[in-house]
């Protein structure tokens, strides 16, 4: 069987910078309440003109010159967002495009938090059935645009922006194991109830503002945790490992609390958990290829270092990897 591995990452965070102090001009809140409650100190928000296509173009050059393969060298991209382009054409396909990746097929994927690291998924079985060579696989979003700027439960909370990985048939051992698992129960507690076939838009849709993200939040904080860790644990088991032989934990970046209790649970310590939540805030699918990408550029992630991520979001869906960096 061929062996996948990333080879080439990227990232792009726009150049908006909205902090804390910001947000208290906006709606009832305050620094202190938001970096206690999160850990966020400031996100990116997305110039008007940029679209999720436009941060995953930025990302997927980036993550594709650190590869050194050319677009037309790829098999398929496959694209993890909650906010594309456009219900349809996929995001994916607009991308394709813009990136001149001639003979590669495309496609989004939707699993909330938790798409870079589904995605990701996607493309080592891909590339462990022999079916493909080359892959792009990118998380982006631009949640800015279905935020409801007046509901300070949820504007606080996220950031635009877009990471990619070229995931690559290669001769060492890259990724060492997946899982993803799903309890659709959950997904009435973080929604964006509006835009598809269950409510089309109309004017009474757009009045009653459902077409932002809705979420209770403290029932989505109930179930992260648990399911981050089971996450981890599962992809540690199938491959063989001890929590104690993790070199970099990534977990997703939705609050530091959950980010705390995921780490204790796992016995990682805090030295080996990647946290940038203050700066970026959660940038949902783009979280995960973010934070690698970022840890790689500044020393933190070296060749050899075993990296396990774990994610959870709307669905509920969530998802961990485990892999080895091989660039
Ligand atoms: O990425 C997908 C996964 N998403 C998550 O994992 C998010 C999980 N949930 C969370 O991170 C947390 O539940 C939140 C950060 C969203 C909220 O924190 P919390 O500690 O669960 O707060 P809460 O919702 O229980 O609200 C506590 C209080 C409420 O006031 P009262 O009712 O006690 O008077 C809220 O109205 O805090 C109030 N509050 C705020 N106050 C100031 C809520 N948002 C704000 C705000 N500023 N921005």
């Amino acid at each position: 069987m061929a062996h996948a591995g990333i080879i080439g990452i990227g990232s792009y965070l726009p150049e908006k910078v909205l902090t804390n102090q910001d947000l208290e001009e906006i709606v009832e809140t305050s620094d202190e309440w938001i970096r206690t409650r999160t850990g966020m100190r400031e996100r990116h928000i997305a110039a008007p003109d940029q679209s999720a296509s436009d941060l995953a173009f930025i990302a997927a050059q980036a993550a594709l010159e650190t590869a050194g393969i050319a677009a037309d060298q790829l098999d398929a991209v496959v694209l993890a967002t909650v906010c594309p382009d456009y219900l349809f054409p996929s995001t994916a396909c607009v991308l394709q495009d813009k990136l001149g990746a001639k003979k590669a097929g495309a496609f989004d994927l939707s699993a909330g938090c938790a798409g870079f690291a589904s995605a990701l998924s996607v493309a080592d079985a891909y590339i462990k059935s022999g079916m493909m060579e080359n892959i792009l696989v990118v998380g982006v979003e631009v949640l800015s645009r279905v935020t409801n700027w007046e509901d300070r439960n949820t504007c606080v909370l996220f950031g635009d922006g877009a990471g990619a990985a070229v995931v690559s048939a290669v001769d060492e051992e890259g990724l060492l194991a997946d899982f993803i698992k799903a309890d659709g129960s959950g997904g009435p507690f973080l929604i964006q109830p509006a835009g598809g076939s269950a409510n089309p838009a109309t004017h009474e849709t757009v009045d009653k503002k459902m077409h932002y993200v809705h979420m209770s939040g403290q029932d989505v904080f109930k179930s992260a945790v648990r399911a981050m860790v089971e996450g981890a644990r599962a992809v540690l088991e199938q491959a063989g490992f001890q929590s104690e032989d993790i070199d970099l934990l990534v977990p997703h970046q939705a609050n530091i609390r959950i980010i705390e209790a995921v780490r204790k649970r796992l016995d990682v310590p805090p030295e080996r958990a990647f946290v940038n939540i203050e700066r970026q805030a959660n940038t949902s699918a783009a979280t995960i290829p973010i934070c690698l990408d970022e840890a790689y550029r500044s020393g933190r992630l070296n060749r050899g270092d075993l990296v396990c991520t774990t994610t959870f979001g709307a669905g509920f869906a969530w998802a961990a990897n485990l892999l080895r960096w091989i660039i």
